[in-house]
Formats: structure tokens, C-alpha cells, sequence
């Protein structure tokens, strides 16, 4: 594939990118092994994707690691997720020091495995003062409970009187999200031909570009990534406008 950075404009760079890493599984049966060895060389993606996004200057990039539906799956495929996210993360510290990456997450965390979110919080604690890359997990994470989570917030903080319902504006309602400290959703990029969101940043993706690859997560490489956001500098985002508004 042909090299894609010369196409980059580094002044049009998307300040948020989300991934809905799919496709781990089918990639596992087209090459005759078991889904867990899919879910493993999707770390190598995860490893490309990080990389592009911290040589292009890409501020946050939140990628669906696990869904809240994901639970239900077979335990020992969660199992071995889980492990691999455990085992992975410890590998990759000295990177995300080494590259000034902080790690954050996403999502119902505590309902992780005590293993699991021990790890995640001691990562969290010692990438908390870098300030490069903010590489965001989603964890457990489901996008209606989320927005029902910041619906319950606001209720209660108007049965107690510290806001009016006329004062619930959408930044009201953003702040009380997960995503409150991040800049708006700018492109989300989904793997495996699927044309789904999958209970993902619903309320974020407002005015987000979406972007649909046919390649299985664990083939996407930095190169298709940055074909995504060549793809995505070459789209007018109007926000509601017409084409002459903003060209003006
Ligand atoms: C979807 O493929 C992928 C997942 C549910 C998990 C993604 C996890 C990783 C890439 C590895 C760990 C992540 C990190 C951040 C180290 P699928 O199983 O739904 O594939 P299918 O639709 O083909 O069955």
C-alpha cells in the first residue's frame, strides 16, 4: 500500500479519533485458529494505531476495548481478553512513558476483575503526568447506560435544587459523561465491513465523521489508519451549515 503521511495535512489533524476494533474473531477462523489468537494479533494493531496517532500529534484516541455486551460472551474468551488487556498493558508501560502517552479509561471499570483494574489504575497513576497522547480504553463501557448515568446525576442535582430543569443545557449534560475533559468526537473509525455503531459515544458521534474499513482489525495497519484520515481531511464538516457558509 502506498505510503499516506505526504497526504496528511498536519493542520487539519482530528483532535479525537475512536475505534470500534472489530473483526478479531472472523480474522481467527480465515486463518484456522481459535478467536483468542484473533484478539492477539489485534494487539499489534492497537500497537500501529497508537503509533500513528502519536506521530501525527492526534490528542485523544478512544478505542472500544470491550463492551459492556461483551460479558455475555463464552467466560473463557472474556477470560483470555481480560488477560491479554493485563498482560498487555504491563508490556507496553515503558512505551506509553518512553512516547508521553497517558493512559485513561472509559466505561463500568469497577466491574472488571480485581486483577484487571488494579493494573489499570496503577497504569493510570504512572502515566498521569505525561501529557502527550491521551490513550482512552473503553472498558465494560455502553454508551445508553452512560447517558442514563448522567440523566440520573442531573435529576438528582435537580431534586436538590442545585440546578433548574430550564438550566439542563448540552454542556450541563456532556459534563456529567465519561467524556467530559475530551474534545469533541472528530472521526470514528470502524473495522470488519460492519456498519454499526454498537452502543458506542452515541450521544459524542454528533457531528463526527464516521468512517467504515472492510479490513479485520487485526490487518489494519498505520497506513490504513492514516488512510482514514486522509479520507476524513477530504470531507466538508458543515455542522448543520450549507457549503457556502463555510467557505466563507
Ligand atoms: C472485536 O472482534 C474485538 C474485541 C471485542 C476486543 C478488541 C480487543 C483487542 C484488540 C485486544 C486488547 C486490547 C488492548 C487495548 C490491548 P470480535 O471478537 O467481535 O470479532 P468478530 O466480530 O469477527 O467475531
Amino acid at each position: 500500500m502506498k505510503d499516506q503521511t505526504p497526504n496528511i495535512n498536519k493542520d487539519r489533524i482530528p483532535k479525537h479519533v475512536a475505534i470500534i476494533m472489530d473483526g478479531n474473531g472472523r480474522w481467527a477462523r480465515k486463518n484456522g485458529l481459535i478467536r483468542t489468537i484473533g484478539h492477539a494479533n489485534g494487539v499489534k494493531s492497537v500497537r500501529e494505531v497508537v503509533e500513528a496517532s502519536v506521530e501525527i500529534g492526534i490528542s485523544v484516541l478512544t478505542l472500544y476495548a470491550f463492551s459492556n455486551e461483551n460479558w455475555n460472551r463464552p467466560k473463557a474468551e472474556v477470560k483470555a481478553l481480560l488477560e491479554l488487556l493485563v498482560k498487555s498493558l504491563s508490556k507496553e508501560l515503558p512505551t506509553f512513558q518512553k512516547n508521553n502517552i497517558q493512559l485513561q479509561t472509559i466505561g463500568e471499570t469497577q466491574n472488571l476483575p480485581k486483577r484487571c483494574h488494579k493494573i489499570l489504575q496503577e497504569t493510570i497513576e504512572k502515566t498521569s503526568k505525561n501529557d502527550g497522547l491521551k490513550l482512552v480504553l473503553a472498558l465494560s463501557y455502553s454508551s445508553k447506560l452512560e447517558i442514563l448515568n448522567s440523566v440520573k446525576k442531573i435529576a438528582e442535582k435537580v431534586a436538590e435544587k442545585t440546578i433548574s430543569p430550564q438550566d439542563i443545557t448540552e454542556s450541563v449534560f456532556s459534563n456529567e459523561l465519561y467524556t467530559a475533559d475530551y474534545p469533541d468526537l472528530d472521526l470514528l473509525i470502524r473495522t470488519s465491513g460492519e456498519y454499526r455503531i454498537s452502543n458506542f459515544l452515541l450521544w459524542q458521534i454528533a457531528y463526527a465523521e464516521l468512517y467504515f474499513s472492510p479490513k479485520l482489525w487485526p490487518d489494519f495497519t498505520k497506513d490504513d489508519f492514516f488512510e482514514a484520515i486522509v479520507e476524513y481531511q477530504n470531507r466538508e464538516r458543515r455542522f448543520g451549515k450549507t457549503a457556502e457558509q463555510i467557505k466563507n
